[in-house]
């Protein structure tokens, strides 16, 4: 139960102050519900042509039952492969007919070496949370999953090193370090799904990035299986190791086209004692580059996350989620987090601070919260705005890196472009990283509007110079536009890496690359 301690009025505002100390997340499974309303990937995309693959055969089938001997793990039923083959936020379906699950290293070695030697295309999938449809097939790529390959090797206490298999989920490896007074260095909505193979997959960012930095900073260790079946160890985990090119940089955020992750060993911090939410509103978005910037010099050390929503975002939770605000209606709010060892200390520090952005009426009103059930509560707010949106229909999800001070006129210039062919735009996400959340909904998929999104969203990106995929990857989606956020001479390194690696170009084909 939530035990207000203090009430602070300042300048007629309320500022709650709960108490209270550890936390521990909760991990939301996502389900696929009925996909059958999802249009094809090859219907939609008409234009893109299949690859010269073979087709998988019974003697195939047969083959791979061989290798995979058990129930479970050769999946051909078509309905149960339907929701593998249809992406979380239903934007893209593809028509494998086949399902492998692997559950060591050397099984994802063989599968590959016959893919490889038989030209079956193939697509790496973990918790199919990713949200570029590079997690299902275009056409009907054989699917190999990391769901059985979920086993946690070892920790060593004294570094924080923890080593696990891929299919490990990402919820379920952070309980664990928890145990160890250790936390994984990246949270996000989709914990209780994704699988730490698909997190390296995509190089994913979070919520907190901004503490922590990216996966390429807590990755020590990372096994990969190439296309061919060969397996690379690059496990060393050692915290320093400057002998030559840093191979397992390679497949961090190479989307599942250059090889299979297999294991992975992971730098996990210390665990906060002592976590502070602060959920504020404030009048316009100058007012949310502000208190950031006071936020950064006033929390520092303690400051973990920082992320923004606009009011249109909070009211996706509440019309559609039914959760309940705490404070009461804004144009802008802001989510603050501040994690550190010693409580007293950080509530004072954040007190302080907001009793001070409320009297010089930066912020408008706000609530702070140490109880673990309302950090939770507040949290959902943010992290449960993804699956929200869903409820409206469908989905255009745009992630984009912008300066700070062209961050918010996206949103607007989009708004007033759509007008009202569209249920709602909203604007939120990792303010304190750069990483705008661009999102869009209508009661199903519209061409028109479609057609008005793109390319001009990615035009406007690449004017202010940002990315046109921070934190999700390019995946099948994006690809033909990362011209926008890469130089040629890049892309052309990115290329032969791919050939080399991949010369049948099996791995997860349709995805991250341009077409020639
Ligand atoms: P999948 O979706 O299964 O796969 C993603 C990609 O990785 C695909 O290209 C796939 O082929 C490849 N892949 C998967 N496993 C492997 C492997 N073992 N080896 C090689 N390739 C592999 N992303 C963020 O960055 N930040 C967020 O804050 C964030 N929040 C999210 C919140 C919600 C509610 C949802 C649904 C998604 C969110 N995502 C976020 C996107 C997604 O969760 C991440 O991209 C996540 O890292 C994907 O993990 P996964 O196991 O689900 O991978
Ligand atoms: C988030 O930060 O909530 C995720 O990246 C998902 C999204 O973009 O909606
Ligand atoms: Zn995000």
């Amino acid at each position: 139960m939530d035990k207000v301690i203090r009430s602070l009025i300042i300048k007629g505002i309320r500022l709650n102050v709960t108490n209270n100390k550890a936390v521990k997340y909760g991990c939301k499974k996502f389900h696929t519900s009925s996909t059958h309303a999802v249009e094809l990937t090859s219907v939609r995309y008409p234009k893109l042509k299949r690859g010269n693959y073979s087709r998988v055969t019974d003697s195939d089938i047969a083959l791979f039952e061989r290798i995979l001997p058990g129930a479970e793990r050769v999946i051909t039923d078509p309905s149960e492969l339907d929701g593998y083959n249809t992406d979380w936020i239903k934007n893209c379906r593809g028509a494998s007919q086949l399902l492998l699950k692997p559950k060591t290293t050397e099984d994802v070695s063989a599968i590959l070496k016959i893919c490889n030697e038989r030209n079956l295309a193939v697509v790496p999938q973990g918790g199919n949370t990713g949200l570029v449809g590079g997690s299902v097939p275009v056409f009907d790529e054989v699917i190999i999953s990391t769901l059985q390959m979920n086993e946690i090797i070892s920790l060593d206490e004294l570094s924080g090193t923890l080593t696990c298999q891929a299919g490990c989920i990402l919820g379920n490896l952070d309980n664990y370090v928890s145990e160890y007074n250790l936390t994984m260095p990246l949270d996000l909505g989709a914990k209780g799904s994704c699988h730490i193979g698909g997190n390296l997959a995509t190089n994913a960012g979070g919520l907190r990035l901004l503490r922590y930095g990216s996966l390429h900073g807590s990755v020590l260790g990372l096994e990969a299986v190439l296309p061919d079946g060969e397996i690379v160890d690059c496990m060393s985990s050692l915290r320093k190791d400057n002998t030559g090119y840093d191979v397992k940089q390679l497949f961090i955020g190479s989307e599942g086209t250059l090889g299979i992750i297999t294991k992975a060993a992971i730098l996990c911090p210390q665990r906060p004692q002592a976590v502070n939410v602060a959920f504020l509103g404030v009048d316009s978005f100058s007012s949310v580059l502000e208190v950031f910037k006071e936020t950064k010099k006033n929390l520092a050390e303690i400051l973990s996350a920082f992320e923004f929503l606009d009011t249109e975002t909070l009211r996706v939770g509440t019309d559609n989620l039914k959760m309940s605000s705490p404070i009461s209606n804004h144009p802008f709010y802001v989510l603050i987090e501040t994690s550190g060892s010693n409580s007293a200390h950080d509530e004072e520090k954040l007190t302080q601070f907001l009793e001070y952005m409320m009297t010089s009426g930066k912020v408008l009103d706000g609530t702070v919260a140490a109880e673990t059930s309302k950090i939770q509560h507040i949290w959902n707010l943010r992290e449960r705005v993804a699956e929200g949106l869903m409820h409206d229909g469908y989905c255009y999800k745009y992630d984009v890196s912008l300066p700070l001070l062209h961050f918010y006129d996206l949103v607007e210039d989009m708004r007033e472009r759509l007008g009202d062919k569209v249920t709602r735009v909203v604007g939120y996400g990792h303010v304190g990283d750069g990483n705008l959340h661009f999102n869009v909904t209508t009661p199903e998929y519209d061409s028109e509007v479609m057609g008005l999104i793109e390319p001009y969203i990615y035009d406007w990106v690449a004017k202010y110079k940002g990315s046109i995929s921070a934190e999700h990857g390019l995946g099948f989606k994006k690809r033909q536009f990362i011209y926008h956020s890469k130089s040629r001479s890049a892309v052309k390194v990115m290329k032969n890496i791919k050939q080399i690696l991949d010369p049948k170009g099996i791995m997860n084909p349709y995805k991250t690359l341009p077409d020639d």
